[in-house]
């Protein structure tokens, strides 16, 4: 295999990278089928080179039961026929890097798919035999081992352990069809560092770790000692949770990742209690980059704003990790509709994190503004959180239904065979065609923002933010550079004094000079 690696070379480039996540059942449709692909992906890369991005984070495209969209791993070096092919996904690695665009794939380590080879192997030597050591079989409790073996809870609702027809139980965190590997043991440490290097070898710039908080597990796997553990997810470190082990492991996944040329990164999805232990991934000899969720999770306030912000920079800075920002994924409500103030608020949100130092994540089809869609029919529904019962009420589909690119009905050229999840019959407003070229178009406050941080020095580097005096309800900070973000959280209008020309506003403004009325729910980008 010839290693690709021709994008630019550039020391750190992730630290301020914009990183755009695909989520590639939905992106775009190459064979007709309903359901996106790599194809449909190579096909639009063009589109994420004009938007302005710097990398790409694919979701799962390997081969895959889909149990829990592809999370669920069967070969972590096949491409899921519903995907393509493997030489497919090498087509979109070498096409991005010819675009100047870098590839970080996503890696699930906590656990398989149950049609793993592995864990079918397993399955059918029955109890005692070695393969069942690297998953965590155990005997039940009660008489006849009736009782799963410890009181933690699945993710996605009911017990985190399932009984095969043979007696013994094993451990999943999230779906039954999720067996959780068992990282204390050699031969899985062993197969992830070969699995880094498959894909290192084929070029992509980088992993993101699902579930990186969750591979280790209390020895002797003890009880929580009481329900609505759940609740409790982010608050705490638990017993399968952020246990201090994890970080051998990512020292070990470093060191791989430093044998490479060009900068290759891993970005953890770690839940954990408070940013400061989040920071302990990203130790110099760790991970790169962790997912935001703190500020992910904050409302639209100005003064949590600012408390988010704060404290993620500082959390950072003792281990030298560049902060990142989020507004939306495939797991959460979009923020157009989670911020509860509609499309003028969600681009308010966008242009205050697209202000701040370091890194920030972009989930597709929030360039167009896309609200969340609460209204699936049951039947369409596919997420396995939503059949678990697990009090979420299905709502990660509504995050997922397929990118509307153009045309006035479903499927607004998705593709030319329907979409997976049914598309609203409103959205001809919000194709990528409808926008182009509207510069009052989110599309288009994208692009621009986009544009200017890569030309502005006060956009992305750095570390710190100046907090401004501003009047109540209002964020306004300084960037080193010459650049002034000042953000309307309030309904109403709040009479200021502009402190610059307006280089970029979420919303159309009506400046008179030097003072003017900053519109509710809007960000502005001034330069001094
Ligand atoms: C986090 C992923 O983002 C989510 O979609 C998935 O269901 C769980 N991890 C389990 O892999």
């Amino acid at each position: 295999m010839t290693p690709q690696h021709d994008v630019t070379p550039a020391t750190d480039w992730w630290r301020d990278a914009v990183i755009y996540q695909v989520y590639p059942r939905s992106f775009a449709d190459g064979n007709g089928d309903g359901m996106g692909d790599l194809a449909g992906i190579r096909s639009r890369l063009p589109y994420l080179r004009d938007l302005g991005v710097d990398a790409v984070w694919l979701s799962p495209f390997y081969a895959s039961p889909q149990a829990d969209a592809g999370y669920d791993v069967a070969d972590y070096r096949a491409i899921d026929p519903m995907f393509g092919t493997l030489p497919d996904a090498e087509a979109v690695i070498r096409d991005a890097h010819g675009l100047g665009l870098r590839i970080i794939v996503d890696l699930v380590p906590n656990h398989c798919s149950d049609q793993h080879a592995w864990f079918r192997r397993a399955l059918a030597e029955g109890p005692g035999s070695t393969l069942r050591e690297r998953f965590h079989f155990r005997k039940g409790r009660g008489e006849n081992g009736e009782q799963p073996p410890n009181d933690w809870e699945s993710l996605f609702g009911g017990p985190a352990w399932t009984r095969v027809p043979d007696g013994e139980w094993y451990l999943h965190l999230f779906a039954p069809e999720q067996p959780d590997f068992n990282w204390d043991h050699p031969a899985v440490r062993d197969e992830f560092r070969s699995v880094l290097r498959f894909w290192l070898d084929l070029g992509v710039d980088g992993f993101r770790v699902d579930v990186a908080h969750g591979l280790v597990k209390a020895p002797g796997l003890p009880d929580m000692g009481h329900g609505e553990q759940l609740r409790l997810l982010g608050n705490q470190v638990l017993p399968f949770f952020d246990q201090d082990g994890v970080h051998d492991i990512y020292r070990s996944w470093r060191t791989v990742l430093d044998e490479y040329a060009g900068d290759r990164i891993a970005v953890a999805e770690a839940w954990t209690p408070t940013v400061e232990r989040t920071a302990r991934y990203l130790r110099p000899d760790e991970l790169h980059q962790a997912f935001n969720f703190h500020y992910l999770n904050t409302d639209w306030d100005a003064a949590a704003l600012r408390e988010a912000i704060d404290t993620s920079l500082d959390a950072m800075r003792p281990v030298s990790a560049p902060t990142t920002w989020v507004l939306s994924n495939h797991d959460v409500v979009r923020h157009r509709t989670r911020l509860g103030g509609g499309l003028e608020r969600a681009r308010a949100a966008t242009l205050l994190m697209l202000a701040l130092p370091g890194s920030a994540y972009l989930y597709q089809g929030e360039e167009l503004g896309l609200p969340e869609v609460t209204d699936l029919p049951d039947e369409v529904r596919q997420d396995p959180s939503f059949f678990r019962d697990a009090g979420q009420e299905g709502l990660r589909d509504g995050c997922r239904v397929p990118l509307p690119w153009s045309g006035d009905v479903a499927p607004y050229g998705f593709g030319t065979g329907g979409s997976w999840l049914p598309q609203p019959a409103d959205w001809a407003a919000l194709t990528v065609e409808a926008q182009t070229g509207d510069p009052d178009s989110t599309l288009e406050l994208y692009r621009t923002a986009l544009s200017l941080r890569r030309t502005h020095p006060a956009l992305g580097a750095g570390a710190f933010v100046e907090w401004l005096d501003a009047p109540a309800g209002v964020v306004a900070f300084r960037r080193p550079g010459g650049l002034v973000c000042t953000v309307n959280t309030t309904a109403a209008p709040v009479r200021l004094a502009a402190p610059g020309r307006v280089l970029l506003s979420s919303r159309r403004l009506d400046p008179s000079d030097g003072d003017f009325a900053l519109p509710g729910d809007t960000t502005v980008w001034f330069e001094e």
